[in-house]
């Protein structure tokens, strides 16, 4: 995550995350999403200590169009340098932003995930289905007499330079913030703690937001190196068709502009994420 994007965001009475709901259609089409059967298994390339993290679809980009592409540009140009840059002096063409990650991710008790963060611009976490309720679970025995109970929290973890100390936030969680979403920068670092009593899952969906690149491997179908389980020359036909779709879709969304033009924005976007 580029500071550019985020370092007028941290003070004392401004948390660089958006705290917001999805509405009933915007739930009711991510639990759509979450059923659709045979999805990917992606836990090995995640940190959580879960039972299973899987890839889900954003179908027709619905989900990006009707909620994600908003608050991105909203988080985006919050930070003054980049709205001067973008609007006022119009330095750059707009940039354009895509959802390349979706996933679902379902937790059993005792299980948790570690802080992390996330690769890209922004990220976010939709509270799916909390079973627990926060006031149990910071009752537990052994939280209870706790200065710190946060069994089921999650909890976004940061420093500020030339200080010492962390600073963390947590959100306890309960039912009631089922469709509750948490749309951060992607380097903020974050941790998800057990939750204990029940046998029920934890759902949640998470997602990365980055810049709309122009990747080489797209405009390449032909040299993009798909590596899965030998004998899975199936599902690398199919990732070479997608990334062939994607080139065609690209081309036309950029029209004429020269690609060495695009590789220099990216090159230069790049060079400004390097600089965390
Ligand atoms: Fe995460």
């Amino acid at each position: 995550m580029s500071q550019n994007h985020t370092k007028l965001m941290w003070n004392e009475n401004f948390y660089p995350w958006i705290d917001t709901r999805l509405s009933e259609e915007e739930l009711i089409f991510l639990n759509h999403a979450i059923s659709e059967e045979n999805k990917e298994n992606i836990s090995k390339s995640l940190a959580g200590n879960i039972s299973k993290s899987e890839q889900i679809k954003d179908k027709d980009d619905w989900l990006w169009n009707t909620v994600f592409k908003h608050i991105t540009e909203k988080m985006f140009y919050r930070d003054w340098d980049t709205y001067y840059k973008y609007h006022i002096i119009q330095e750059d063409p707009l940039p354009k932003f895509e959802m390349p990650g979706l996933w679902v991710n379902y937790q059993k008790q005792h299980e948790f995930n570690p802080i992390h963060a996330h690769t890209g611009l922004f990220s976010f976490v939709i509270f799916v289905k909390i079973p627990t309720h926060w006031k149990e679970q910071h009752a537990l025995p052994f939280s209870v007499e706790s200065n710190t109970p946060v069994a089921s929290d999650f909890q976004f973890v940061w420093s500020r330079k030339n200080e010492q100390d962390c600073c963390t936030h947590s959100f306890s969680l309960s039912p009631e913030d089922e469709g509750r979403v948490l749309f951060f920068p992607a380097g903020l670092h974050h941790q998800v703690h057990p939750f204990y009593g029940t046998e029920e899952e934890r759902i949640t969906v998470s997602g990365n937001i980055d810049f709309l690149f122009y990747p080489p491997a797209y405009a390449q179908p032909e040299l993009y190196i798909y590596k899965r389980e030998e004998g899975d020359t199936e599902t690398a036909k199919e990732t070479q068709e997608i990334a062939r779709l994607k080139t065609k879709k690209r081309e036309e969304e950029y029209g004429g502009k020269k690609r060495e033009e695009e590789e220099k924005r990216r090159k230069k976007a790049r060079d400004r994420q390097g600089k965390e």
